[in-house]
C-alpha cells in the first residue's frame, strides 16, 4: 500500500510519524473519513471543506491548498487501485516538544491512507441495529466543540466502550443538556407521520455529510425534513429511526434501550432513502482515474 505523508507517496512501512508529533501525543489534529465508490471519491470537496473548518477551529494551519488536498486524495487512491474504498485524510499538528504549546509544532502534517472499507455485516442492514442510551455525553461544545471533527475521540470511544458492553454495535449519545445528541460515529434521525427530523448540530452533533445529502435526497422527494431539539422520548415514539454516516451510510435503528421502534422491522421510508443515497453514490463524486 502506498501512503501519502511528508508531501509524497511512499510505501506503507515508509509512512511514519514522530513520538513527538503532538497528533499522537494530545490527539492535536482533525480528520476525515471518505468513501469511494465506483472510482469516484464521494463528495470530496465537501471533505475538504469540513477539513479545513475543523483546522480553523482548532488554529491549525494546513500547508497545502484546498485544490492540492484534493488532487492528493484523488492520487492516493489511483496509487492504491481504489475503486470502491475509505479514505482516511489525517492532519496532524506534526512534530513538536513534551510540552502542549502547539505553536513549537514545526509543520502539520498531511497523511492520507487509502484502503478497503470494513462494513457492517450485511445482517444488521437487513434487521437493523439495537441501541442504548449511554452514560458518556457528548462533549460540551465550549470544551471541544462536536462540529469539529477532531483527533480526540476519546469522547466517542467511551460511549462506544459502554455500548459494547451492553452488547450494542451503537449507542445514542445526549449533550449536556440531556437532549440527543448523536450515535459514537454516526447522526441520528426519526421518522414519524413521514416526517423526518434530526438534531441540529447546535445539540451536539457533527455536521455529518451523509446527514446533508440525506436531508437534501429526503427534500427532493417531497418529504418535509426537520433539525430540531429531540428527547430520547421522541426516538422511542419515532415510526421510525436511522443513522447516518460516510462508514454506515444509513443503517435502521429498531430497538432503543428495549423499546423497539415502530414494528421492530427496518421501515419502508429509511429503505426509500437508503436507495436513493446508494443511487447518488454511485453516480456522483470526482473520478480517480
Ligand atoms: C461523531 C460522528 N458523528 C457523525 C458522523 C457522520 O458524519 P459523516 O456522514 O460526515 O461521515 C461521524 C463520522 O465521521 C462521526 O464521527
Amino acid at each position: 500500500m502506498k501512503v501519502f505523508i511528508g508531501g509524497k507517496l511512499v510505501d506503507e512501512k515508509d509512512a511514519v510519524v514522530s513520538v513527538f508529533d503532538h497528533g499522537l501525543l494530545y490527539g492535536d489534529g482533525v480528520f476525515e473519513g471518505i468513501r469511494a465508490y465506483n472510482s469516484r471519491v464521494f463528495l470530496l470537496d465537501e471533505h475538504i471543506d469540513r477539513l479545513y473548518d475543523s483546522a480553523r477551529a482548532i488554529a491549525l494551519h494546513i500547508p497545502m491548498s484546498k485544490k492540492a488536498m484534493a488532487q492528493a486524495v484523488v492520487d492516493t487512491c489511483k496509487a492504491n487501485n481504489i475503486v470502491d474504498g475509505y479514505i482516511r485524510l489525517v492532519v496532524t499538528r506534526g512534530k513538536g516538544t513534551l510540552g502542549l504549546n502547539p505553536y513549537l509544532c514545526e509543520k502539520a502534517e498531511v497523511i492520507i491512507i487509502a484502503a478497503k472499507i470494513q462494513l457492517y455485516p450485511q445482517e444488521l442492514y437487513d434487521n437493523g441495529l439495537k441501541i442504548v442510551t449511554v452514560g458518556t455525553i457528548r462533549n460540551h461544545p465550549e470544551a471541544i466543540n462536536p462540529r469539529i471533527k477532531s483527533l480526540n475521540y476519546l469522547n466517542n470511544v467511551l460511549a462506544k466502550i459502554e455500548a459494547i458492553n451492553a452488547g450494542c454495535m451503537e449507542c445514542l449519545m445526549l449533550n449536556h443538556k440531556g437532549e440527543v445528541a448523536e450515535a459514537s460515529g454516526d447522526n441520528v434521525f426519526s421518522i414519524r407521520n413521514g416526517i423526518i427530523a434530526t438534531p441540529p448540530s447546535s445539540c451536539g452533533a457533527l455536521e455529518g455529510l451523509t446527514r446533508n445529502k440525506v436531508m437534501q435526497i429526503a427534500r427532493a422527494a417531497g418529504f418535509q425534513v426537520r433539525e430540531v431539539p429531540m428527547a430520547r422520548y421522541d426516538l422511542y415514539v419515532a415510526d421510525e429511526v436511522f443513522l447516518t454516516g460516510t462508514a454506515a451510510e444509513i443503517i435502521s435503528v429498531v430497538d432503543i434501550d428495549k423499546r423497539p421502534i415502530g414494528d421492530g422491522r427496518p421501515g419502508k421510508i429509511t429503505a426509500q432513502l437508503a436507495a436513493l443515497y446508494a443511487e447518488c453514490a454511485r453516480s456522483e463524486g470526482t473520478p480517480i482515474k
